[in-house]
């Protein structure tokens, strides 16, 4: 105990040799950061492809990262009052910084060797149901797997699977897509007053289940939905409604007595689909203005689904390497139009009017007030 108190005790010629910030240099590239930063966080300081991917760990959730070692980064010199090599690679989101540290993470082919090991893993039960999946497009393990996974797997055995389960109105868990990443262990313990759910047995068993199947009835447990990194926690107001890239992210707000009521829209022509709350560049829940984590409550998510209860800002920024992006640059300068020159002055859009030949493109059907998914028959009533 002795000991301990000696230890901690700074004198004031100690305090004054600790820099105020250190040195670390990443895939070399020096910054300089706060002491008690991660690796990971002076990494997205310098961002792009320095800063390791992420599929645990979430700023905003105190105590999360640690369980799915994508962030894996070589320390090749500890720091400067000992430059020694770490001998294993290290987890870059519970990892902090040392003056004169230096880093490794797309310059080391260890690290790029292990991550492809790690996408193996996350993929050994995960479906490869991208196709069907609600999450398409804004996956995270969609993108780690394209930009660090291998093309094959050498896993034969059969996949766990698990029936798909209601969490409540508004939830739905397919546990069969989890990576057991803990983010909506952490939402559920750090936004709502009591969890109701979390990750049950052990090992190969281990599964996100709800105690004795209770719903998740709370005013923030939406966020749950944001956090997943896979399509495991879903948006049933939105399940099949739309491909996410068809749709378009605009920025709005409302004023609410529960939450900052800032938030993304996704609309498809005026019908809002789905809202969610603001992301940024990592693929996390953005600050509200106010300088808060923008966590949004479940009325603002599923109960404002007109245009005219928001305040509507303008085209969402889409920074990330996403096909969401598509079609949506703002600023785009428009090529001149070469059809009509061709076509002896007819308009293009005269010349074929996909309402016509497609039912399914309908405009008069609202996607967002059916109830489930559509199928033909929603079409063919609508045609009788
Ligand atoms: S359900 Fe989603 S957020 Fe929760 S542990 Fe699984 S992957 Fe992570
Ligand atoms: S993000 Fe660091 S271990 Fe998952």
């Amino acid at each position: 105990m002795c000991c301990r108190i000696k230890l901690n005790i700074m004198t004031p010629e100690i305090k004054k040799d600790i820099p105020k910030l250190f040195k670390v240099t990443i895939d070399n590239i020096t910054v300089e950061v706060e002491a008690g930063t991660s690796i990971l966080q002076a990494a997205r300081k310098i961002g792009g492809d320095v800063a390791p991917p992420a599929m645990c760990y979430y700023s905003a959730l105190k105590g999360s990262g640690g369980k799915c070692r994508t962030c894996l980064v070589e320390v090749v010199a500890g720091s400067t009052a000992d430059p020694r090599p770490m001998p294993k690679l290290v987890a870059s989101c519970r990892t902090n910084v040392m003056d004169g540290m230096v880093v490794k993470n797309i310059t080391s082919e260890r690290v790029l060797e292990a991550r492809r090991g790690v996408v193996e893993f996350l993929l050994i039960n995960h479906p490869l149901d991208c196709p069907i999946c609600d999450q398409a497009g804004e996956c995270d393990l969609q993108d780690l797997s394209y930009s660090h996974g291998e093309a094959g797997t050498r896993y034969e055995f059969k996949r766990r699977t698990f029936e798909r389960v209601d969490l409540g109105d508004y939830i739905q868990l397919h546990m069969t897509r989890c990576i057991l990443c803990y983010r909506c262990v952490y939402v559920a313990d750090q936004l709502s007053d009591k969890r109701e759910h979390g990750v049950l047995d052990r090992g190969d068993h281990s599964q996100i289940a709800t105690f004795i199947a209770k719903n998740l009835k709370n005013d923030f447990i939406g966020n749950v939905i944001d956090v997943c990194p896979v399509g495991a926690l879903t948006d049933r107001t939105f399940r099949f409604k739309n491909r996410v890239w068809f749709t378009k992210p605009m920025y709005a707000h409302r004023d609410c007595s529960k939450c900052c009521g800032e938030v993304t829209l996704w609309q498809r022509g005026d019908e809002v689909l789905r809202v969610t709350a603001r992301k940024n560049e990592w693929a996390e829940v953005k600050n509200s203005t106010k300088g808060t984590p923008g966590w949004i409550c479940n009325e603002c998510r599923f109960d404002k689904k007109k245009t005219n209860d928001w305040v509507i800002e303008g085209l969402a920024p889409l920074n990330r390497h996403s096909v969401i992006s598509q079609n949506k640059y703002p600023g785009l300068v428009m090529p001149k139009e070469t059809i009509k020159k061709v076509m002896n002055g007819k308009e293009p859009n005269l010349l074929m009017d996909i309402h016509e030949i497609s039912g399914v493109n309908d405009p008069e059907i609202k996607l967002s007030e059916i109830e489930g998914p559509a199928t033909s028959e929603t079409f063919e009533k609508k045609s009788q």
